[in-house]
């Protein structure tokens, strides 16, 4: 359903006021909240599968933005985010347990590039293997290609605690009901005894080399797309190239990465500074940037509070800005693929210039 009354815009941030729609319970722990678009947005929140959507709220003036995956197909679904409730997590706890349908929250268009582009005449298999709520993605990328590519196949591994941990286990079984032959569902259970013992663990290296070679043969799969806590991903990943997949075959999205440790402040001399230019929405700002101080987006934010970011932790890749002249050094990078990096494209929560003069545009 969509309203027709104008959405406002925060024109220094770019966010949207979006209308809740719906609140519904997907687990005890896990809400799916579903966004009405006004007419005038419908371009702008038009969706990938796989992309995402940047939340924020303001609380005791504490600007709070946190990053949610599109849960839906891309073919004409609602948008619609799911959100796990993480103990103490400060925006995840109050989305769960607060928000109600009516309810408006400041919304960023979609943005990302973990998921395919979906082409009708495509005949391909998609390996998704997810835990969690890194089903999020991994279900809008089936049910989209099922929807969009009516010779693709999809196999999907999910592992979870227990059945009831199961985030979408209704959807999933309409998915596999509406497109019995096209969608295989492997369910793993790390705490919960199934039949196949091959299905009751936690998806790790031994268990994923096991269903390699027998329930999803590798050489049966075109693209393979992971998403999951930071170990199943990583572990995934490697065991995939192990296996012989190509590295550019095998697509990652993480939502959360602990912190590096804290960075060695410079022993330069004082005033080891580089002069970085930013051009973001249409407006250029040249400031100085120490090389060991604060990331490029923190200075950039003491002056330009439209400067696009999330996570601040390298992760959610919001902040990325193409480097036109000059360099920097990112200390992690978990959002960017390799043709990203290679076209100069970096995470400017990341940055710090590594050469007197830099030249940025945000993207
Ligand atoms: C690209 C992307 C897509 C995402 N999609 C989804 C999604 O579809 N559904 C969803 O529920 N979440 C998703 N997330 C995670 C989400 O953005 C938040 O990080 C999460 O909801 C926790 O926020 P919080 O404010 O409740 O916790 P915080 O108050 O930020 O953190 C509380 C504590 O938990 C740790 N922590 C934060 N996030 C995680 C995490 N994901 N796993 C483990 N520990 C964590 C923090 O270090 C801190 O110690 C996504 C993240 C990214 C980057
Ligand atoms: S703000 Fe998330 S990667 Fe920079």
């Amino acid at each position: 359903m969509t309203t027709t009354r104008p959405a406002p815009v925060d024109a220094a941030t770019g966010f949207v006021r979006l209308r809740v729609e719906a609140v519904d319970p997907l687990t005890a722990d896990a809400v799916a909240v579903t966004f009405a678009v006004p007419d005038e947005h419908r371009e702008a929140f038009r969706f990938a599968p796989g992309q995402h959507l940047t939340l924020r709220r303001v609380v005791d003036g504490q600007d709070l933005r946190r990053t949610y995956s599109v849960c839906s197909s891309a073919a004409g679904g609602p948008l619609r985010v799911a959100v796990k409730r993480l103990d103490g997590g400060a925006f995840s706890t109050w989305v769960a347990d607060a928000l109600r349908p009516g309810d408006e929250l400041e919304v960023l268009p979609p943005a990302g590039r973990f998921g395919p582009r979906p082409d009708p005449a495509r005949a391909r298999r998609y390996g998704l293997v997810a835990a969690g709520s890194g089903i999020t993605p991994v279900l809008s990328i089936a049910a989209t290609v099922l929807d969009v590519e009516p010779a693709s196949e999809v196999v999907l591994v999910y592992g979870n605690r227990t059945s009831a941990d199961v985030m979408f286990l209704e959807e999933l079984a309409d998915l596999k009901d509406r497109h019995p032959e096209r969608l295989q569902v492997l369910h793993v259970l790390s705490r919960e005894e199934q039949e196949s013992e091959l299905l009751s663990g936690r998806i790790d290296r031994a268990r994923l080399e096991r269903l390699l070679t027998t329930l999803v043969p590798v050489d049966d799969v075109d693209e393979w797309y992971l998403c999951g806590p930071f170990g199943m991903v990583t572990e995934g990943r490697s065991t995939l190239l192990d296996a012989g997949v190509e590295a550019s075959r095998v697509h990652v999205e993480l939502f959360h990465a602990d912190p590096p440790p804290p960075r060695q402040r410079a022993t330069g001399p004082a005033g080891d500074a580089a002069t970085v230019t930013v051009s973001l929405h249409g407006r250029s700002t040249t400031l100085a940037v120490e090389r060991d101080g604060e990331s490029i987006l923190d200075r950039v934010l003491a002056t330009r509070s439209d400067a696009p970011y999330a996570c601040k932790g390298g992760v959610c890749g919001t902040c990325r800005a193409r480097v036109v002249e000059g360099a920097v050094s990112m200390d992690v990078n978990y959002a960017l693929e390799p043709d990203e990096l290679a076209a100069g494209v970096v995470l400017t929560c990341q940055a710090r210039p590594t050469t007197g003069t830099v030249r940025l545009e945000y993207l």
